[in-house]
């Protein structure tokens, strides 16, 4: 197993033909781009079009320092543009409109098609035409439930296109979920489809969009318009039959198919300009109080450094084919699978399946299908594939693959090697890339030709981002150490406000540490400079990739009729990398058996997603608490991991309380 001190130099063949080629490079564009951020960024923001051009002396502002003011970053600030026509019409102009811009690969093998950028932006346009037909104008939010299909990206242009604010969410979420963010965010227009098989699984999402208007509705909140793609009746399901999809109910004179709307409408659209800081997208993540967090992204900055990390990164060239695994419901979706790509004029697969169907080589023989140069996926994917053996892998031929992307968790280092040595021949370049839904692209990464690689180490700061790691007094760790990971100065794309709530920006993200960003995550430093991301310091779980809070779960379980109160910690887990591991106190209603178990199950799944569905559900008469009643989950982590080495028990009101918990552990956790 590779230690710390494990180092994997970039293969020669990848180095040699590589944007950024040497360590000695690295450094010095990282250095210009910290030292001169106007002179950096301005010769990369030269390469898009500006109808109002960049006024060099609004370049960057910001202010991080809650005691000097509120917070507040802006970008080309003044400056008026058009995502959607840069990615789009320029591309088309710089000659690339008969390049494919995206293959689609279905669930099933026999279904896929792919999209020019030309016939991209004339759908594009047609879907603007329509959104604007409903009523939607510059700085509205349209709200978006979809499956990975073209149609998706169609919607997300074509919202920018007019200025629109996307706010997808995730096609896995529960209707109620869905519910609170459609009102939180005020859209009045939807863009669904009508379902979509997963594997072996029907996604009905039509019904769940229709569950979620009711529950909107109830509160007085009505959509107006919902678009609806008919996906299922146009792919094979896996009976190899064709499902009948006239099955989806449509609300008369609110909801409308797709087809009978989109093709009819003009296939051109002139793009509205925006602000370089006008709001482009919203992207709801986990909070620790349990109320979702409606991140928001501006324009031009975001613009720029989606592109800029997708360069270099994935360390892209013009022939490449790329694969981002991501479900577009995420940061990962729309910063990699859409706006960095095509920001590129990038050739890339938009893939709508699992990487269990119809076998569990589909991963290893889309790429080989496709002769895929760079693969980006998250670590529980690379967990789950590694338990079917390498022999499912070389089954095909990978030799096309240059980078290998992880996002999401920190990699396990036995991960890491098995891709490196079973994907990747050990060959390829893995680019560990740390970063959230809040700083928009990569912040922490190596880059494919220059960064020698250490497995688990996200390793060194991207262009623009400084890391520093600060103790908890807030005084920085220099050299070798470990602490949390902050940010004293923004890029181009963190996040500027959380919709509706800049009061909670501030507490949430620059409170903790006065003049500085806060991720929530911490860090190490090694003797060779490298950064170790070691995983969350506040109340959040990291299942599958998925960020959730503890909060948002113990809410949803103390809704139980039965339940008195709920604690919930995070559990290491071989495939997920954390699971849910809750403690209950059940009141005089309720007894701790099998069928409450199993409502306590539902209503999670139910309320957030299948995802956050608990593995350990244990029986807690008594919870350990401080005197002051506040529950000690340093010591619940310990009984979730079944370690006794609790440490100091002092502050405890009732120390017995412990070992009662410890007894009674369930056999299955
Ligand atoms: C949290 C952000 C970034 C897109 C997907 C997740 C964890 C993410 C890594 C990594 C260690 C990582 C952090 C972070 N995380 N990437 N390479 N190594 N941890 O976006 O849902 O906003 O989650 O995911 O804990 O804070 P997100």
């Amino acid at each position: 197993m590779p230690s710390e001190k494990s180092v994997y130099p970039p293969h020669p063949s990848i180095a040699r033909s590589a944007h950024i080629s040497s360590f000695a490079q690295y450094q010095e564009m990282y250095k210009r781009s910290i030292e001169r951020p106007d002179e950096f960024w301005g010769e990369i923001a030269k390469q898009f079009y500006w109808e109002t051009p960049i006024d060099p002396d609004n370049f960057f502002k910001y202010n991080f320092d809650i005691t000097k003011g509120p917070i507040f970053t802006k970008w080309l600030d003044g400056a008026r543009t058009n995502i959607s026509y840069n990615v789009l019409d320029m591309n088309v102009k710089r000659g690339h409109g008969d390049k494919v811009a995206f293959y689609w690969e279905g669930n099933h093998p026999d279904d896929y098609s792919r999209l020019t950028y030309k016939k991209l932006l004339e759908e594009v346009c047609r879907c603007a035409n329509v959104l604007k037909s409903k009523g939607v104008q510059k700085g509205d939010r349209v709200a978006v439930y979809m499956p990975m299909i073209l149609e998706a990206v169609i919607t997300l242009l074509a919202c920018t296109r007019i200025g629109a604010v996307h706010s997808l969410v995730f096609a896995g979420f529960s209707a109620d979920n869905f519910a609170e963010r459609i009102m939180d965010c005020g859209a009045r227009v939807l863009v669904t489809a009508d379902g979509a098989w997963r594997g072996e699984k029907l996604l009905q999402l039509k019904v769940i969009c229709d569950q979620a208007m009711v529950k909107c509705a109830q509160k007085g909140y009505n959509i107006e318009s919902c678009i609806v793609v008919s996906h299922l009746g146009r792919v094979m399901s896996p009976m190899g039959t064709h499902y009948n999809a006239n099955k989806t109910p449509m609300q008369e004179g609110r909801d409308i198919y797709w087809h009978e709307i989109i093709p009819e409408a003009s296939p051109s659209c002139y793009p509205e300009w925006v602000e370089a800081e006008d709001p482009m997208f919203m992207l709801y993540t986990s909070g620790s109080t349990g109320k979702p967090k409606g991140v928001v992204h501006t324009t031009g900055g975001y613009l720029l450094y989606a592109a800029t990390t997708f360069k270099y990164v994935f360390d892209y060239k013009p022939n490449d084919v790329y694969w981002c695994t991501a479900d577009i419901g995420w940061i990962t979706g729309h910063t990699y699978v859409v706006y960095g790509p095509l920001a590129n004029a990038a050739t890339s697969i938009v893939y709508e399946g699992t990487p269990f169907y119809p076998e569990n080589d589909r991963f290893w023989a889309v790429i080989d299908k496709y002769k895929v140069n760079q693969f980006y996926t998250a670590p529980t994917a690379i967990r789950a594939l590694m338990k079917f053996g390498e022999d499912l892998v070389k089954k095909h031929d990978l030799s096309t693959l240059r980078v290998l992307g992880s996002v999401g968790e920190p990699i396990n280092p036995e991960a890491w090697l098995w891709y490196y040595k079973y994907v990747g021949h050990e060959k390829c370049s893995i680019v560990d890339t740390f970063w959230q839904t809040e700083t928009g692209g990569h912040v922490l990464t190596p880059l494919p030709g220059a960064t020698p690689m250490k497995p688990g180490a996200a390793s060194f700061p991207f262009f623009g981002v400084q890391a520093v790691l600060l103790d908890e007094a807030g005084k920085e760790i220099k050299g070798e150490g470990e602490g949390y990971l902050v940010f004293p100065q923004p890029w181009p794309s963190l996040m500027r406000t959380l919709y509706n709530d800049h009061d909670r920006y501030e507490t949430t993200y620059f409170t903790k540490f006065p003049g500085y960003y806060c991720t929530g995550d911490g860090a190490k430093r090694d003797a060779d400079g490298y950064l170790w991301v070691t995983g969350r310091v506040d109340d959040m779980l990291n299942v599958s990739g998925h960020l959730m809070s503890t909060a948002e779960v113990e809410s949803v379980l103390t809704e139980h009729p039965s339940i008195s109160e709920a604690a919930v910690v995070a559990k290491s887990h071989p495939v997920k990398g954390e699971c849910l591991y809750c403690f209950v106190t059940t009141n005089e209603h309720g007894e701790f058996d099998e069928k409450l178990q199993k409502e306590l199950r539902q209503l999670v799944r139910e309320r957030i997603a299948p995802f956050a569905m608990p593995d350990v559900i244990q029986n807690a008469p008594g919870l350990p608490k401080t005197r002051s009643g506040k529950i000690m989950r340093r010591i619940l982590r310990k009984i979730a991991a079944g370690d006794r080495d609790i440490g100091d028990t002092s502050t405890l009101a009732d120390p017995a309380v412990v070992q009662q918990l410890f007894a009674t552990r369930p056999i299955t956790a």
